[in-house]
């Protein structure tokens, strides 16, 4: 589900504060040179050109679970329809890799780039440097340092969820599933990700608001199952007296029912869980009664992606923010739901 209409993100609304010295210093490691940063801030975005196949640029950030592979294959998928020749790479879960990735394709003078910036603050230079190098850029999935690098100005925009409000409704799902009483464990996703930042925003938002939930423990599982497996067991044994768990992405969440099971406890009786991404995995583990609830947040950015590039090479307004947005899936409409499983 996409939202094409004027709606300004909330990121881009309140998120830039422009200082002259941190300008200067992020021109310095974008290497566009302190007088650069300026005059890259004033210039106009660069234009996809109107050719076919037009060479398009996807820097995955790492392909270590059914996420990213659904987000990555939904590129391949609507690369001939769309007119796309692809260079893809995969950063293995390194923001540097993602970095020397990217400077990699404006060195090959790609036509277009579309990534998900692995982090908020690392990806933001290479942004300014893709524009400075004529290149143009649509953000997916994830977002960078709106005060580093702004949607509108130096890249098309980004396309994405609105991962606080993922959060919002995690909590609220979870307020109500234990009547306003628990003791929470909340695994993280990768540390300065946005997508890890606003999850436990929106989520930490709405539990502040509630006297009777309490965050004993918050530590990063990395998104991924191992991790947040291991952050698990250690957690389990630290504060046994947890009833709910809040995870940032269905992979830990499995983990976490790993270790559960592993302690003797029963997940989805002794302890609650809750999650974000409405995976295939995710919805079985919530057939199964052991996970109680998933925010869906969708991969599917291949053909939004396709669909923003080829209105913005026609000169049709493209707003800074194309929302997604997410489904919700717990036991009342998990059966019916499992299409959509990934
Ligand atoms: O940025 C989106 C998150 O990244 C997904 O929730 C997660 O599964 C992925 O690794």
């Amino acid at each position: 589900m996409l939202s094409l209409g004027t709606k300004t993100s909330r990121r881009c609304a309140t998120g830039i504060r422009p200082l002259a010295a941190s300008l200067v210093a992020l021109s310095l490691v974008a290497g566009l040179g302190a007088a650069g940063i300026a005059s890259a801030a004033d210039e106009a975005l660069p234009k996809i050109a109107d050719k076919k196949p037009l060479k398009v640029g996807f820097a995955q950030t790492e392909s270590n679970n059914p996420w990213r592979l659904a987000e990555t294959k939904s590129f391949k998928d609507i690369a001939a329809k769309c007119g796309w020749q692809m260079v893809m790479t995969d950063a293995n879960s390194s923001p540097a890799k993602q970095v020397a990735d990217i400077q990699s394709m404006i060195a090959q003078h790609v036509d277009l780039l579309v990534f998900p910036p692995r982090e908020e603050k690392p990806l933001a230079p290479v942004v300014l440097q893709a524009k400075k190098a004529g290149i143009p850029v649509i953000l997916v999935d994830r977002n960078v340092d709106q005060s580093m690098a702004k949607a509108g100005r130096d890249y098309i925009t980004f396309i994405g969820s609105d991962f606080i409000d993922q959060g919002h409704r995690a909590a609220d799902w979870l307020v109500k599933a234990t009547s306003g009483k628990a003791t929470i464990i909340e695994l993280e996703g990768s540390t300065g990700a946005s997508a890890a930042n606003d999850r436990k925003k929106g989520f930490d938002e709405v539990i502040a608001k509630n006297p009777g939930m309490k965050i004993i423990a918050s530590q990063s599982g990395d998104f991924a199952r191992d991790k947040g497996r291991q952050v698990m067991e250690t957690l389990l044994q630290a504060h046994p007296d947890v009833t709910a768990v809040y995870a940032h992405n269905d992979e830990m969440a499995l983990g976490a029912i790993a270790a559960i099971k592993a302690a003797g406890k029963q997940p989805g009786k002794d302890i609650v869980l809750v999650t974000i991404d409405g995976t295939k995995g995710g919805l079985e583990a919530i057939a199964a009664g052991e996970l109680g609830a998933s925010v869906q947040s969708s991969p599917f950015f291949g053909p939004l992606a396709c669909d923003v590039a080829q209105k913005f090479a026609k000169g049709e307004t493209v707003p800074p923010w194309v929302k997604v947005s997410d489904r919700f899936y717990d036991k009342s409409n998990v059966k019916e739901s499992m299409q959509y499983g990934y």
